[in-house]
């Protein structure tokens, strides 16, 4: 009798422990797996764009920032509606570029400048229909009849600002040579998902020297690079037999490949007809001084 309560005492305890113990592990468990997936997503950036990759929208859709659900690309009554056009931040030969504001996010509306260039700019809204993934701009929609693409905004604004915005305060402890090489591989990405692209071998063409290529591609805001003017992208069909030229003209640039330059010499004129075409290798000789400009020179970089 006396000693019955001390077992009992000494009986629960032991039961209780492994029950307590069990349940300490578990959530160690949870808490450590928890931990590894917030640290796994960071390189991608915090800010959820996994999860609002247009890939995980039906085609035709796409998800911004704060939404729940996807919504349908807006059309031309929708953009007129419910789009306002801020300030321009941006022109180019075929686009003038203008922040713009649509449901409280910031949005880029590009309009033709050039009546000439319709066919290109109609062939890079074609492109950016179908090419929309993590590798691209997210389109959000369009409006054919009054040549206009609705695209999301990144404030960093094109590549060719990479070295100013690395040294503002602000970005100064993204100026690694780590960080710097993540965006050389997003670069090379690209232009592999490019080359092996849904539509088949697309050559990035409208690229012919160092300040061109960076203004075609955005950085964003966590750090990664877009594609973003696809107007100029013919298509390779290696079964076909068929290869591209880079437009009709003759090419100049520092970065116009050595089978894009006119063959026949100072004496003979050039002449598209008698220019014989290429494939996708163009894009491939620009890579190290892309490349080159991207690590820039921090420390550690040389190395890279
Ligand atoms: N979504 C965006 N967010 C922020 N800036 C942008 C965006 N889209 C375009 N810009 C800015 O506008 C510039 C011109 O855009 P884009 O390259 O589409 O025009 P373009 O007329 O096709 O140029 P190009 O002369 O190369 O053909 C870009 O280099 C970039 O600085
Ligand atoms: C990068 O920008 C900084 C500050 O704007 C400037 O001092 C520096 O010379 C630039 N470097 C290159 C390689 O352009
Ligand atoms: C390449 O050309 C062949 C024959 O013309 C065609 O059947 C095929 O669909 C083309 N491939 C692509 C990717 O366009």
């Amino acid at each position: 009798m006396e000693k019955k309560p001390h077992l009992v005492r000494r009986e629960f305890p032991p039961r209780q422990v492994p029950a307590l113990s069990l349940a300490l592990l578990l959530a160690a468990v949870l808490l450590l797996n928890a931990l590894l997936y917030l640290y796994l997503s960071e390189p991608r950036g915090s800010t959820g764009r996994a999860e609002s990759q247009p890939g995980l929208c039906p085609f035709g859709h796409f998800k911004l920032g704060g939404m729940k659900n996807c919504s349908p690309w807006l059309s031309c009554e929708a953009m007129n509606r419910e789009v306002r056009k801020l300030k321009r931040v941006g022109e180019g030969a075929v686009k003038k570029v203008f922040l713009s504001e649509w449901k409280e996010n910031k949005v880029v509306v590009s309009q033709l400048t050039n009546p000439e260039l319709k066919e290109d700019f109609l062939h890079g809204l074609r492109m950016l229909k179908s090419l929309q993934s993590q590798h691209v701009v997210r389109l959000l929609g369009f409006c054919e009849e009054q040549f206009t693409i609705l695209t999301e905004y990144h404030p960093l604004g094109s590549l060719r600002g990479l070295n100013e915005t690395l040294h503002m305060p602000k970005y100064k402890a993204m100026n690694t040579w780590h960080r710097r090489l993540m965006l050389a591989i997003d670069y090379v990405s690209i232009i592999r998902y490019l080359h092996n692209s849904p539509l088949g071998t697309l050559v990035m063409c409208d690229s012919n020297d160092l300040d061109k290529v960076l203004s075609q591609y955005l950085l964003t805001s966590d750090f990664h690079i877009l594609v973003n003017d696809l107007d100029a992208l013919p298509l390779v069909n290696r079964s076909a037999g068929r290869l591209v030229k880079c437009g009709h003209r003759e090419l100049r640039g520092e970065f116009v490949a050595p089978e894009q330059h006119w063959p026949y010499g100072e004496e003979v004129p050039f002449e598209d007809d008698l220019m014989p075409p290429y494939d996708e290798k163009t894009d491939i000789w620009k890579i190290p001084d892309v490349s080159s400009f991207v690590l820039g020179h921090v420390e550690g970089s040389d190395i890279v």
